[in-house]
């Protein structure tokens, strides 16, 4: 595997994704508690970082242990650490150098960089430069503005390079990558997801043996992939639970109990639809709601789990970004919202956690998935907030509004699905807003209520840019929304990107 530091950059994990993309494994660790070198470890890559070198709060690590023994690639404050430890210089720039840059030099003999045509476009963004190699190192790539792009220690197998190949504008970003991960570092490419399947399922098995499991079933991809890798391991043994909050889409409680059974799992469809909306009563704030919502799943699962005798193992759906420890090298951040997902539990529970997907990210989850032969209506399925639609009715949740709010969101879901749209968008729902307008249905006058439509692209809910939705879509779904839907008059269409704004509007 390949050890990946994290001095706490925006783009360390897409450095261990793209790692990962070579078919390599590889772990982020973060540089304050930077892993021993063990056997497995055949290369080590060290982040970007916000921070500058010459600031003494700077993130700093001995890099003694890894130097010379297995190949070290240096990320830009990687490659301006190593220059600022050798003794060379490091300076702030009058400008700040941020996009894209062209390689007007590039050693090509030089093993990194093999096959790294000049004039190549590299992505760059860096406060400092270095302005001075230390003796021994060697120049072996320049842009106009920057002329010291990369570089190689004389000697041992250690680069530095300060563009970002992991980024996609970095257009051979991936050769250098693929250079140094295989045939700098020698690692074999058979990290796939087949081989991840079998050692996962024998693995669990050798963990859980006769044990009995207990799963949360959310519907969405990370609690189905967890369920189908434990279910080849162990059988009749895993039993799943899918709690029915009555904030689900319409009819999808059914339909998706409808699929785990027909995927052969041991699952348990548990409608408490109306224990969620006694405990949401009156309930207007945001946090409240979430926490009413969150306590209420706890108690439901943890007396269904009980009526399993003699369970063991809670397993979770746990995946890589939520296992990551972050390095905050900027002080703590605040937070926005709770987004504290449904499936966590207390450890009242007392049971063992097993956890399958500790390793993946996301989309590797999917890949994973597809490969076991999950059906794609689940493998496609948009992000859907544990809480549901608790969280996209602003203030007080009453059946009535559910039900108004199901019947909108399945309008318009089966419309993007219709016009094909669904699979470009990233996320989509509506929102039911708390205000009513004056409209005019025949004769009559109306005074109803508002929905929002929303629809985002993203690549992990971090930031998102609203979709620009054809005319001609919005057209039809408004039409429909309002003249099926009893209780809604008016439909209005969400504009904000993400900051400014969020995702969902609670
Ligand atoms: P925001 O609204 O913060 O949403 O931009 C980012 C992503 O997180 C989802 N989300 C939640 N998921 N529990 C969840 O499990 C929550 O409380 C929660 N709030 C937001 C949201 O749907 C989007 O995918």
């Amino acid at each position: 595997q390949i050890l990946i530091l994290d001095f706490g950059s925006q783009y360390t994990q897409l450095i261990a994704r793209r790692v990962r993309e070579l078919n390599v494994y590889c772990e982020i660790h973060p540089f304050s508690s930077a892993p021993a070198l063990t056997p497995d470890i055949k290369g080590v890559i060290l982040s970007g970082s916000p921070c500058s070198v010459s600031q003494g709060s700077a993130p700093d690590l001995d890099l003694n242990p890894y130097r010379g023994k297995v190949p070290v690639l240096g990320v830009c404050y990687g490659a301006q650490l190593m220059v600022h430890k050798g003794g060379g210089f490091v300076e702030p720039s009058n400008v700040r150098e941020y996009g894209r840059a062209h390689l007007n030099m590039v050693n090509d003999k030089i093993d990194l960089l093999k096959e790294i045509t000049l004039n190549s476009q590299v992505w760059m963004s860096h406060g400092d430069t270095i302005q001075r190699l230390p003796e021994g190192y060697e120049l072996i790539a320049s842009t106009p503005s920057v002329q010291v792009a990369a570089y190689k220690i004389s000697g041992e197998p250690t680069y530095g390079i300060q563009f970002h190949p992991e980024v996609t504008h970095s257009t051979e970003g991936k050769t250098v990558l693929r250079n140094f991960v295989v045939h700098i570092c020698e690692c074999s490419q058979d990290w796939t997801p087949t081989t991840f399947i079998e050692e996962t399922v024998e693995g669990l098995q050798q963990q859980l043996g006769n044990d009995k499991v207990v799963l949360g079933l959310s519907g969405g991809v990370d609690s189905s992939v967890a369920a189908m890798l434990i279910h080849k391991a162990i059988g009749k043994n895993l039993y799943c639970i899918f709690v029915n909050n009555g904030l689900l889409r319409k009819g999808e409680f059914q339909e998706v109990l409808d699929q785990y059974q027909h995927m052969g799992l041991n699952v348990r469809g548990v409608d408490a639809s109306e224990r969620f909306y006694a405990a949401l009563h009156g309930l207007k704030d945001p946090e409240d709601k979430r926490k009413a919502i969150g306590r209420t799943f706890i108690e439901v699962f943890d007396e269904e789990a009980h009526r399993i005798e003699g369970v063991d193992w809670l397993a979770q759906g746990t995946i890589y970004p939520d296992v990551i420890e972050s390095v905050s090298v900027t002080g703590p951040s605040v937070t926005i919202k709770s987004h504290h997902n449904v499936g966590g539990l207390p450890d009242f529970m007392k049971l063992k956690v097993v956890e399958p997907l500790r390793s993946l990210f996301k989309d590797e989850v999917r890949l994973v998935g597809k490969t076991l032969g999950l059906d794609l209506t689940i493998l496609r399925r948009h992000p859907f907030p544990g809480p549901g639609l608790g969280i996209r009715i602003l203030g007080e949740i009453t059946p009535e509004k559910v039900r108004i709010l199901q019947e909108v969101d399945d309008l318009y879901v089966r419309g993007l699905k219709e016009f094909g749209l669904y699979d470009e968008i990233w996320q989509a729902g509506a929102i039911l807003l708390p205000i009513q307008s004056v409209g005019v249905m025949g004769d009559e006058r109306t005074y109803e209520a508002v929905v929002a439509l929303r629809a985002v692209t993203s690549v992990d809910g971090m930031t998102a840019d609203w979709y620009p939705l054809p005319y001609e879509f919005m057209r039809e779904i408004s039409n429909q929304i309002i003249n099926r839907v009893k209780g809604v008059n008016r439909v209005v269409y969400d504009i904000s990107s993400k900051p400014p704004a969020t995702i969902e509007w609670e």
